[in-house]
């Protein structure tokens, strides 16, 4: 398994977040996320003018790497414009569960302050499959 390297991945989700599309809310997001197999997938968010179509920059991230085949993440990067540490939005907190909740979530903020956190610590009571009938 690939050793994490939260600063390499931290660099990696920064240089995404400067690629931000954030016209409205000005507010500059990007993640990063490693495959157990060393690979590294960006994202940042996207808004657009009908706002509720946004997506945020974990899950572009998390969509980029399912849509090349990846299946198997260890961590989740995410860097924001704000001093504390900015953890995912829920919306997010449910795709990290259904596609890497064995990852552990990675967040840093502009003061440098770091949280690395499970993703059953970010999304307790977790809805999954689990809870739908069999089809
Ligand atoms: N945003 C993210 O990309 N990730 C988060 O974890 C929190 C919020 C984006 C969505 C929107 O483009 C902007 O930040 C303000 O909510």
């Amino acid at each position: 398994m690939a050793e994490i390297d939260w600063e390499k991945l931290f660099e990696e989700a920064d240089r995404a977040r400067q690629r931000a599309v954030a016209p409205y809310s000005h507010f500059h997001v990007g993640a990063a996320v490693l495959t157990r197999e060393g690979k590294v997938y960006t994202g940042c968010n996207v808004e657009v003018s009908s706002y509720s179509l946004t997506l945020c920059a974990e899950r572009v991230a998390l969509f980029k790497a399912l849509s090349e085949g990846e299946r198997d993440f260890v961590a989740v990067a995410v860097v924001a414009d704000a001093e504390q540490p900015t953890p995912p939005c829920g919306a997010c907190r449910q795709v990290i569960w259904d596609f890497a909740r064995q990852a552990q979530i990675g967040m840093r903020g502009e003061s440098g302050q770091v949280k690395i956190l499970r993703a059953d610590e970010l999304f307790p009571e977790a809805f999954d499959q689990e809870f739908l009938p069999e089809t």
